[in-house]
């Protein structure tokens, strides 16, 4: 066995190859050659690490890969905070995602990516250890055409200037997506989710600032792709992988949700730091925030992950509205004015706010929103429900059942 303190310029690494192809391990070995030494342990014999390797590779190809995948936690258990990447032989969505759960760092496609072994290993260190550190933020509501998507694309925008480009916009608004008519990437092809999926393990620095829509502002974005097959590929499976990659990129991934809990947006609430239920004062959005709130609630979501932006507010509230969510017990944590004139003025010149009026009450309003996602702009407690009646209409309680009064609960 070699290591980093028997070779002649002391400056070489120690590499640990786990897995069973004396085939697959004489190749990497040799793509390795310039800059580390690769030690082979079969982990079907006794598993036990060499001294501190500076570099791990698990093979998970074949019929064995899922079970080299379940390997990876113990491994890093072993080698501490050295890099682990993962020898694959096919993109299966349910390995690499469950891999980069794990924490692996970055993987490695035989036969293809040999070549560059080095230079996918060096980039992947460059980047950071295992930093899957982006905050990811959902903007929903059960109820379409509350402006969920409006308010998601200049929120993102105003993130995308505080952090200097520091935010994607993702939408999975299956099969169309609005977002586009906001973003307005147009001129060239840029890439979808669909493309961001099929070339995940090709990503490097290059291609994400080259291959992804940028907007004026510095938000970057990942619409859907136009052609209509393609969405296939856009499964909850997939989106958990994109995000967790999208994460390492990126301080904020925004994402415009669809009005449906289908799995591919639950995977995404499930990720969410924030969730925004975003709702208008009707009383079919205020029953859609009652159902969103329990569902969230059933599934085990802390409370304070959500936050109720409600658009098209009017100045002086809506007294039966007002007296609805207080009898929910769910606080109002921004409201955004009702300005047709604004939204769709900017929406028709394919502009967001802060470029088409920057001065205007609903862009300082999304301003604010934005600052609730920040880190040094919290407010807690904005609640800005009535003090009036703690009463519910009566004739409205058809809509809001007994449970829908209790608060939720902080979850795990
Ligand atoms: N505060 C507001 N005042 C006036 N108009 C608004 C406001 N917010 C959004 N709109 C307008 O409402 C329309 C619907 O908005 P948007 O597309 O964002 O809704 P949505 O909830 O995403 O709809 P969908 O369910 O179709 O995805 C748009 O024309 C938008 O400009
Ligand atoms: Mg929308």
């Amino acid at each position: 066995m070699t290591n980093a303190g028997n070779t002649l310029t002391g400056s070489r690494k120690n590499a640990l190859y786990i897995g069973a192809s004396g085939e697959i391990f004489t190749k990497t070995a040799k793509a390795l050659t310039l800059l580390y030494d690769l030690n082979r342990e079969d982990v079907r014999a006794s598993h036990r690490p060499p001294v501190n390797p500076d570099l791990v590779l698990i093979e998970a190809v074949g019929v064995d890969a899922h079970d080299a995948v379940e390997l990876i936690p113990a491994v890093r258990d072993s080698v501490g905070n050295c890099p682990v990447f993962l020898i694959i032989d096919r993109r299966d969505g349910d390995i690499l995602f469950a891999a980069a759960k794990h924490g692996v760092q970055g993987f490695i496609e035989m036969p293809g990516d040999l070549a560059n072994i080095l230079s996918i290993i060096h980039k992947e260190e460059q980047r950071g250890k295992g930093v899957f550190s982006g905050q990811i933020v959902s903007f929903f509501s059960l109820k379409g055409g509350v402006g969920t998507t409006t308010v998601a694309v200049n929120v993102a925008e105003q993130l995308a200037i505080h952090t200097g480009g520091s935010a994607i916009l993702l939408d999975i608004n299956m099969p169309l997506g609005d977002s586009a008519l906001y973003i307005n990437p147009g001129g060239r092809e840029y890439y979808s989710i669909n493309d961001f999926i099929l070339n995940i393990n090709r990503l490097d620095d290059d291609l994400m600032g080259n291959a992804i829509a940028c907007h004026s502002s510095g938000l970057r974005y990942l619409g859907l792709p136009a052609n209509l097959e393609e969405l296939e590929s856009i499964t909850d499976v997939n989106i958990k992988m994109v995000l967790t990659v999208l994460r390492r990129y990126y301080n904020y991934v925004i994402i415009d949700c669809p009005s449906d809990l289908n799995p591919v947006t639950l995977a995404c609430l499930d990720d969410s730091a924030s969730i925004m239920l975003v709702a208008e004062p009707s009383l079919s959005s205020m029953r859609a925030v009652r159902v969103a709130f329990d569902t969230c609630r059933q599934l085990g979501y802390p409370a304070q992950r959500l936050k109720l932006i409600l658009n098209r507010a009017i100045p002086q509230g809506d007294e039966i509205i007002n007296e609805l969510l207080e009898a929910l017990q769910i606080p109002v944590d921004a409201n955004i004015e009702n300005n047709y004139l604004t939204f769709v003025s900017a929406l028709h010149k394919g502009c967001l706010l802060q470029e088409f009026a920057p001065k205007s009450q609903a862009n300082q309003q999304m301003k604010d929103i934005a600052a609730l996602l920040l880190p040094d702009g919290l407010e807690e407690g904005k609640a800005v429900l009535s003090s009036s009646s703690k009463k519910k209409s009566a004739w409205l309680s058809f809509l809001f059942n007994k449970r829908s009064a209790s608060p939720i609960e902080a979850g795990t």
